[in-house]
């Protein structure tokens, strides 16, 4: 269903204050096209469930995603059946709850520490930029067996990445920056590809090529570099940007910050957690429609882009108490923000630990961290959403 409102939605209106259109769309066009998307935005908990769950009647693969016209095909997060298996059986082992516990330490707190060191003598730092971003880009490479990049290129990789999987739109400028930046990392990854050709290791990148094939087969490069920038975009970005909401929610609840700080071990988890609820830092699933179907009277046809959009359903006042607060001592514990259904995040206990272990570091060597009133910080971006910079004052105990 089109009203005058979702007609006259913009890109740059959802971009700005996504969580204003969400709240108005669940109350009023909960299952609703709108065309400046080219998309249906589905806003509430259940059919949020029912898009992700239900592969009969919405389908990953869908060749006019931006990401697959961006990335390419076949793209893990749009596949289905035996290739979705076997693209993500090539990546999540690496991630499995166990796997993250025997190396996240020595991964990120190293990095976290070099970030600490070099925080100008001002103690004035922006978070996203010098913390949490670096952290999450290095996190990510290295344990994808990617080493050598610097952090500025991998940073500028997933900002040119996100153009194209944000491009519901079509603008040719995103197009180019994407371009851009998928020709410098098919530069960097080549080496790789040429390395693991002639000798496997244990990354994820090897095991993508050559799990479960015959002695002396291995996938090609187009067969799995789709699912790499796919992986690259979402695991380099979105665990920084969860650490930047969970510094913004803390400093802006200090009560809940006193919390934390007296008992870290059983609070810093929730207040990770809670704040990738109340800031999603990826906005949807897209899935499409692969029959009519029907909404409480509202039918989407046969054929059409869907977002189920998880940043919503986070909000959704049927499903959580007072859903714009940040409170790490609600009772509701079930977040919709790693995704539901077959494709749910395969690098979420990584992220999870991730963010845990660097905002935790960051809490425990500056007692007295405060936001910079005269820097104000602001969210911005609806397909992923995070502070766009997050000035602080710091000063070590
Ligand atoms: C806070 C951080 C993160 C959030 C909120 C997040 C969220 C999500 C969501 C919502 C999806 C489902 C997308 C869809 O169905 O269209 C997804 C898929 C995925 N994520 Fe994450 N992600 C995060 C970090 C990571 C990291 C660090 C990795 C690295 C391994 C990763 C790897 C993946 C992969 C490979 C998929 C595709 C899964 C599939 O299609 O089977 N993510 N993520």
């Amino acid at each position: 269903m089109e009203t005058d409102y979702t007609r006259s939605l913009t890109v740059e209106e959802i971009e700005a204050n996504a969580y204003d259109v969400y709240a108005r769309l669940r109350r009023d066009s909960p299952v609703a096209y709108v065309p400046a998307l080219n998309s249906w935005l589905v806003t509430k908990w259940d059919d949020v469930q029912r898009v992700t769950t239900s592969p009969d009647l919405f389908g990953a693969e869908d060749n006019n995603a931006p990401v697959v016209r961006h990335f390419g095909s076949p793209a893990i997060i749009h596949s289905d059946g035996p290739v979705h298996r076997e693209l993500r059986n090539g990546i999540a082992p690496h991630y499995s709850p166990r796997k993250v516990a025997e190396y996240i330490d020595d991964l990120v707190r190293p990095l976290a520490l070099e970030c600490i060191k070099n925080f100008p003598a001002s103690g004035e730092v922006d978070l996203v930029a010098d913390y949490f971003e670096p952290i999450s880009v290095q996190t990510l490479a290295r344990s994808f067996g990617v080493t050598g990049v610097t952090t500025e290129t991998l940073q500028s990789w997933f900002h040119g990445l996100a153009m194209g999987a944000i491009n519901f739109a079509r603008d040719p400028e995103r197009t180019k920056i994407c371009d851009e930046t998928k020709e410098q990392i098919h530069q960097a990854f080549d080496p790789i590809f040429a390395r693991l050709e002639n000798a496997p290791d244990n990354s994820p990148l090897s095991n993508m090529l050559y799990h479960s094939m015959e002695d002396g087969q291995r996938r090609s490069r187009e067969f799995v570099m789709p699912s790499i920038l796919v992986t690259l975009l979402g695991g380099m970005q979105e665990p920084g940007h969860g650490g930047a909401n969970t510094l913004v929610a803390l400093l802006e609840n200090p009560d809940q910050m006193a919390q934390v700080r007296s008992d870290s071990d059983a609070w810093l988890r929730k207040a990770v957690s809670e704040a990738t609820r109340w800031v999603a830092p990826i906005g949807t699933q897209g899935r499409i429609s692969l029959q009519d179907v029907d909404f409480n009277g509202v039918i989407i046809p046969a054929g059409q882009a869907v977002s189920a959009v998880i940043a919503s359903a986070n909000r959704d006042e049927e499903k959580f108490a007072h859903p714009d607060n940040y409170d790490i001592n609600r009772s509701e514990t079930s977040y919709a923000t790693f995704g539901f259904g077959a494709h749910f995040c395969a690098g979420k206990w990584m992220s999870l630990a991730q963010m845990e272990l660097s905002v935790g570091i960051l809490l425990d060597t500056f007692p007295d961290i405060q936001l910079m009133s005269d820097k104000p910080y602001s969210f911005f971006g609806w397909e992923f959403r995070a502070p766009t910079k997050l000035w602080v004052q710091v000063r070590k105990s």
